[in-house]
């Protein structure tokens, strides 16, 4: 009832309002005049063909079937999606529609949904070549073959490695795509920057290496991860004497670029600002496949966008993870303290066993409802935040983020109240946010192995900690830049 009566509400003063015109044929919005643009400007990213929607809504014979179910989605804010609940952020992709927007849509449908003059049609939103961004990307990545996925039960993580095709030294890269060729097998691709050990030859997108007596071995692809890649000197970040990389500011020698699910598979970061990437280095795609029961085949491939001059800043992200809290009960980690920080003196360097540290969390107890994961991270040099990326399988339910800062002053940063694995979301800040130097930062992620989540395979299953989706997560990323590194004066 308290829906019918909002709708009620906006209709009027709708009606009232400002866009309609006031001769009796303009009463009812029409499709090609009031509706088409609202749906380019706010459905179809989504509702476009090949896309991660079920259907296109673009032309008046596609949408009209589906009138009365969108009145009822928009109405219930259900569509565009977005899973933003209390917040003290604003987001450059919020998607939620203004209550203008919503009334025209309700007005049309109760209005009969017509079509109007076929003159007043805007034209077509443009997505050069179906990309995300409204430019083709500088640089197009295939993955080195063509993989079958035969109709068996599982497959296990593959990894695929292209080398970065340009030559011309470093370049910052700022926004990225990855597409899957077939979207029915692929569950999701991770796409990473790899520099081997030298002496590493990649065959066929597999990356081998010599052993003691001469015999060409596959190389082990943890020793990818872990090199230090080589950044030319005038990029290095700023130290003081004797500080060492930290935690916030080593650049890893493995560094995640973007991940694909369903409704993602695309980031972009603040101009002059992104990932640095070398010729030399390799891309990483990361495949994970479900086979579908027929014989498959995909080739995805990565669009990328390079930061234009001047360049700014590296692109960093990674995961409140240093200390954590399981229903309340400190289960791992140190965190730093003021003096330590002041001092110079932080716990770790970035490395795989951090980036993969939520396995060492207690299993989910079958059928628990609330298992909530609390988690820390010491901020230990000034940084501006960009955005955040919580990351839980199908048990997730709640995500929340928080700062703490020296002062100790406390913020709810934003919560998500309804996560779903099949709809993860990464979310951008309109105006970045800046965290000083001894700030903490937390992040609580609550997960549902009860048989009331709809999402739950299991219920009566514990649940250990993997990247396989069976398993769980719990990661809440952040991605920011630090304040004091400066690659170009203006
Ligand atoms: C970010 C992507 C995205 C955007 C933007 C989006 N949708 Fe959707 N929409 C989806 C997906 C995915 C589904 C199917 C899964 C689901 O229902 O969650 C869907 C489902 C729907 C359905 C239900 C289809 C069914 O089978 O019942 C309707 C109606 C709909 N969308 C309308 C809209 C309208 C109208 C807009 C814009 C005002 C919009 N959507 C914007 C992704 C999107």
């Amino acid at each position: 009832m308290r829906l019918g009566s909002a709708t009620a509400i906006l209709v009027s003063s709708f009606v009232v309002g400002v866009t309609v015109p006031s001769d009796a044929a303009g009463q009812t919005p029409t499709f090609t005049r009031d509706v088409a643009p609202i749906l380019y400007k706010n459905c179809s990213q989504c509702h476009r063909p090949n896309e991660v929607a079920p259907m296109p809504l673009m032309t008046y014979e596609q949408v009209r079937p589906w009138a009365r179910s969108i009145k009822s989605k928009v109405l219930k804010r259900e569509m565009p999606p977005w899973g933003v609940g209390q917040s003290s952020l604003h987001f450059s992709n919020d998607r939620r529609m203004s209550d203008q927007e919503v009334a025209t849509i309700v007005a049309w449908v109760d209005g009969g949904a017509p079509m109007g003059k076929l003159a007043d049609m805007p034209p077509a939103p443009e997505y050069p070549g179906g990309w995300k961004f409204n430019r083709a990307p500088d640089v197009v990545l295939r993955m080195p073959v063509e993989f079958q996925i035969e109709p068996r039960s599982e497959y296990p993580m593959l990894d695929f490695y292209v080398p970065i095709p340009w030559t011309d030294g470093m370049k910052l890269i700022q926004m990225s795509e990855a597409r899957p060729s077939n979207k029915a097998v692929v569950h999701h691709i991770t796409v990473s920057l790899v520099t081997f050990p030298p002496g590493t030859e990649v065959i066929d997108g597999q990356p081998f290496t010599t052993d003691a007596s001469g015999k060409k071995v596959p190389l082990d692809r943890r020793t990818a991860r872990i090199t230090e890649q080589k950044l030319p000197s005038d990029m290095q970040i700023p130290r003081e004497p004797g500080e060492k990389p930290d935690r916030l500011s080593s650049v890893g020698g493995f560094t995640t670029l973007l991940a694909y699910v369903a409704g993602r598979g695309f980031d972009g970061h603040p101009d002059g600002v992104g990932t640095p990437a070398l010729p030399g280095q390799y891309i990483n795609f990361n495949m994970h496949y479900t086979p579908t029961g027929r014989p498959e085949v995909d080739r995805s491939e990565l669009g990328l966008w390079f930061a234009k001059e001047p360049l700014r800043k590296f692109h960093f992200r990674t995961p409140i993870n240093e200390r954590q809290h399981v229903n309340g009960k400190l289960v791992r980690g140190s965190i730093p303290d003021a003096a330590d920080v002041e001092a110079g003196r932080v716990s770790q360097g970035a490395t795989p066993t951090t980036i993969s540290s939520f396995s060492g969390l207690p299993p989910i107890p079958p059928y628990m409802a609330d298992y909530t994961v609390t988690s820390e991270l010491a901020i230990t040099q000034d940084i501006t935040i960009n955005g955040f990326y919580p990351h839980m399988h199908v048990r997730g339910k709640v995500a929340e983020y928080r700062v703490a800062y020296p002062d100790g002053r406390e913020q709810l940063l934003f919560e998500v109240p309804r996560y779903r694995f099949d709809w993860q979301e990464r979310y951008v800040l309109s105006e970045p946010l800046k965290i000083p130097k001894g700030s903490t930062l937390k992040y609580r992620a609550v997960f549902d192995n009860s048989a009331n989540n709809p999402l739950n395979p299991n219920p009566d299953k514990e649940v250990y900690w993997s990247e396989q989706s069976w398993d769980e997560m719990s990661l809440g990323w952040i991605e920011y830049t630090l304040d004091k590194q400066r690659l170009q004066k203006r």
